[in-house]
């Protein structure tokens, strides 16, 4: 089978690197990928955005599926096009279309369908510049801290969590008037939960499900949890308060309604849900739906697949996913990011990266890499190098991979050492 992935991250190098694992692979093209997926397919110059072009080139090269590994495209309509197109709609789709992609292109709309399946979350309001005054006096009426989330994507950087009240109302009327763009025309005000998050990820085909295994990722920049929001640091699974009461719930409370739900309004979906999920008291509630893989906890999830990604995946976007079984790898992964210095505000590019050959006992997934014009192996953006390794423990996996990131060097290189320690205690 020919594939097409779409992407250019540490979640992409991760499902490229399993992809390739398959006997069934034919050719592996990746659009545009980057300097470490060349390992495992052909890198083609083209964005993912640019639906017109991913179309010529998947019938150019005689594309069977396309992956799509990032929101953008599946919010906008990637998969529609395709479906809708009488030379392209036989090319099997692994992502939603546009309609299913609401769950994470519109939080509004998130909120409104776990509303009407009764799907737990926090409680909330969506506020426009046509009922502000109702949104003021819904956020008297929260407790600090207070959560306002941009309706629309926003590179990540949609949600704000506000101590002050005085403070949240401005931020109210600032996302209103735009400080997002079009994204934050509407403001969804949430009810602040207090608990522990994880990531449960299900291949759909929107009827059956197959959950993968469970992660947990680490977003602030700090270690202990402090400082800016990054695209994430590094991630850990299983997740050790993700036991099998828990998940039970999870599957009876919140995957089964979400994929009832989406049939029962006639979304059409297949791909990755991820779940976003917050353990308030041993309950899971959602945080917010994605309707691809996170990043970078695919860099840990991927790893403990034992199946073949193809037959899966080629289930979701078929119908078939009840015929295929998931089997897991027992063992933990633990991800450590390597990111660049000054990461996640301005940081330098083209800093020469040496000792991955050094690397022994663990998985290097690229993520901002590039090859400079002597061939070099150079930075290239924030996010530079996810170090994967198993252990038997958590704590093991951990050691594993930071004796690895210890051997790969790079000018201003910064990593968390502490990847995982929140669930330590009984891990
Ligand atoms: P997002 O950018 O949508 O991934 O959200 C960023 C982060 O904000 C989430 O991962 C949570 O840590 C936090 N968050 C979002 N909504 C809530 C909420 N209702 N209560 C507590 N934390 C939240
Ligand atoms: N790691 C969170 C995300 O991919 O959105």
């Amino acid at each position: 089978m020919n594939i097409l992935l779409l992407g250019s991250g540490g979640r992409e190098c991760a499902i490229a690197w399993k992809l390739s694992q398959s006997p069934r692979l034919g050719e592996l093209f990746i659009a545009p990928g980057n300097a470490g997926m060349a390992l495992y397919g052909t890198l083609v110059p083209i964005k993912p955005m640019d639906f017109a072009a991913v179309g010529e080139f998947a019938l150019a090269n005689a594309i069977d599926m396309v992956v799509v590994g990032s929101e953008d495209p599946l919010v906008a309509g990637i998969v529609d096009h395709f479906k809708s197109d009488e030379q392209l709609c036989h090319v099997l789709m692994v992502g939603p279309s546009a309609a299913g992609a609401q769950l994470e292109g519109s939080k509004d709309f998130a909120k409104g369908f776990m509303l009407r399946h009764g799907i737990p979350t926090a409680q909330y309001l969506s506020v426009t510049h046509d009922n502000l005054t109702e949104g003021l006096r819904f956020l008297e009426q929260q407790q600090s801290p207070y959560v306002l989330k941009a309706d629309g994507l926003a590179a990540g950087k949609g949600v704000l969590i506000i101590n002050d009240l005085d403070e949240a109302k401005r931020e109210l009327s600032a996302m209103l008037d735009g400080k997002f763009g079009k994204s934050s025309a509407t403001v969804v005000i949430e009810q602040f939960l207090k608990g522990i998050e994880c990531s449960v990820f299900v291949v759909t085909d929107g009827k059956d499900y197959r959950l993968l295994p469970v992660a947990k990722d680490y977003k602030r920049i700090g270690e202990g949890d402090t400082g800016l929001n990054t695209g994430g640091m590094g991630s850990v699974s299983p997740v050790s308060f993700a036991d099998e009461a828990f998940m039970e719930k999870v599957r009876t409370r919140i995957i089964e309604p979400t994929i009832a739900g989406l049939q029962a309004e006639a979304l059409p979906y297949c791909g990755f849900i991820f779940f976003g999920l917050i353990n308030v008291g041993g309950d899971p509630l959602v945080i917010e739906y994605n309707v691809r893989m996170g990043d970078p906890e695919t860099e840990s999830v991927m790893p403990r697949l034992q199946s073949d990604l193809i037959d899966l995946l080629e289930a979701a976007a078929t119908g078939h996913v009840a015929d295929v079984e998931v089997a897991i790898d027992p063992r933990y992964a633990v991800t450590v990011m390597m990111v660049s210095g000054g990461y996640p505000g301005s940081y330098p590019k083209g800093k020469v990266i040496t000792g991955l050959n050094d690397v022994a006992d663990s998985i290097v997934f690229h993520a901002g890499t590039a090859l400079d014009s002597e061939g070099n192996l150079v930075t290239n953006g924030g996010r530079v190098l996810a170090v994967t390794s198993y252990g038997t423990t958590q704590a093991e996996a951990l050691e594993r991979s930071f004796q690895s990131v210890q051997r790969i060097h790079f000018d201003g290189k910064y990593y968390r050492r502490d990847i995982g320690f929140d669930l330590m205690h009984n891990a």
